[in-house]
């Protein structure tokens, strides 16, 4: 999500900034290429080498050190980067800024860059209420600096209250919100289900299905990538959790059944990315079975179907359907939306080059119940899941900018 984009993380001295290891890591796990820079006494809190490690640069502490990668260091990484983030923002370091103080790198390059600045502030609950620390924070908003928390809890001094630092992961999508410009789903909690259930036989077989799961893990990554809270109840596959996102990991329908239910009520979107199988064996053997040289027949009982029951249940929620179909598709789709009760059915013809199970690529339409219809081209999976987050962002009333 945030590939080619050149963040510098600043990192000042509190007890937070052993969370800057993790910052850094969340952003290079999202292809971002890192630059850091100390303060002195962040050094005393974390190594340079650590953040070295991490970041895979040279790690900037001093304005006077030799040079590293460029002549006038402090001016051309303020002109490289596309992004700053302080985190841990001391109230040192925001009063620093407030007065346009420069006398060490971080605060130097600060000062010279024109690059979107983020804090992520991180001090005691008494020096972050401080008159002196708020005013400085309000004036670092109204000139367009991003404050990310702080978050309330724990703190380092053994008290409760204001002044944490934000989650790294948080911190992290707030850039990822930044730069791909939507946070359309911003406080709304929406559970995508993936994949391909399994059905037990017995202690070595399952039944199961062709799904990769790759259609829904894309669903639940570009759901994150707007704002929304992610659930992915996810059948078994070999997939990445996509950044950010909460899984839930299960085998059959009937284990998808119970974690679907249990999340619902609280959700404001559901997607049914999931090949549920409509049918498990009666019985699991316990032991492996063997065979006899003669036919075998299984009896087969049927599944609940998760979507029908939701689209039966559901108050406010908005509930999304897939269609895989091998033949007419329009026809089966249309039945399918009606008798799920879905609020959006994406229509797909898995039999399609470039389409359906496995395929990194996807067709789809999107069928609403009023009789629209959408057709989409070829496309990666992930962006028909942009596509879909945009419908859904309108279905919810909310402003898509288009
Ligand atoms: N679905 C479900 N529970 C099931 C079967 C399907 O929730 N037991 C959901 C799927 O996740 C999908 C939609 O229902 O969103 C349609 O699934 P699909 O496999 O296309 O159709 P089925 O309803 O199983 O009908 P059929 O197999 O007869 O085509």
């Amino acid at each position: 999500m945030l590939t080619e984009k050149k963040i510098l993380v600043g990192v000042t001295g509190g007890i937070a900034a052993y969370k800057a290891a993790e910052v850094v890591r969340c952003l290079r796990k999202l292809n971002a290429q890192v630059h850091v820079a100390m303060t002195k006494s962040a050094t005393e809190f974390i190594t340079p080498l650590t953040l070295q490690s991490l970041s895979s640069n040279p790690v900037y502490c001093d304005l006077f050190d030799e040079p590293k990668l460029w002549n006038v260091e402090h001016i051309a990484l303020a002109e490289h980067v596309d992004a700053v983030i302080i985190a841990p923002a001391t109230a040192n370091i925001l009063a620093k800024m407030a007065m346009g103080l420069a006398d060490d790198f971080l605060s130097t390059v600060l000062l010279a860059t024109r690059a979107p600045i983020f804090v992520a502030p991180a001090m005691n609950h008494a020096m972050y209420h401080h008159p002196a620390t708020q005013v400085n924070l309000a004036l670092l908003k109204e000139r367009g600096i991003q404050v990310i928390g702080p978050d309330t809890g724990f703190q380092a001094c053994g008290t409760n209250g204001d002044g944490r630092m934000s989650e790294p992961v948080e911190i992290a999508e707030s850039l990822v919100r930044f730069f791909t410009g939507s946070d359309w789903l911003k406080g709304k909690k929406a559970l995508v289900t993936a994949g391909g259930t399994q059905e037990p036989l017995d202690p070595v077989r399952y039944l199961g299905n062709r799904s990769s799961g790759l259609m829904g893990y894309a669903i639940a990554e570009a759901l994150q990538e707007a704002g929304a809270e992610t659930f992915l109840v996810s059948a078994p596959t070999d997939l990445p959790t996509p950044y950010g996102v909460t899984r839930i990991s299960v085998r059959t329908a009937l284990e998808m059944h119970d974690a679907v239910l249990r999340l619902f009520p609280e959700m404001n979107v559901v997607v049914k990315a999931a090949a549920v199988a409509d049918y498990r064996p009666l019985v699991e053997a316990v032991q492996k079975i063997k065979k006899t040289g003669t036919s075998l027949t299984l009896e087969l009982v049927p599944n609940p179907d998760i979507l029908a029951e939701l689209g039966q249940k559901k108050t406010s929620q908005l509930l999304i359907g897939f269609a895989a179909e091998t033949e007419n598709l329009m026809a089966n789709a249309q039945h399918k939306m009606k008798q799920k009760n879905v609020n959006l059915l994406v229509a797909n013809d898995i039999t399609k080059p470039g389409a359906g199970f496995g395929s990194p690529t996807n067709i789809v339409s999107f069928l609403f119940p009023d009789g629209r219809k959408i057709d989409l081209p070829q496309m990666s999976k992930l962006e028909v899941a942009r596509h879909l987050t945009r419908e859904i962002a309108k279905l919810l009333g909310v402003e898509t900018k288009e």
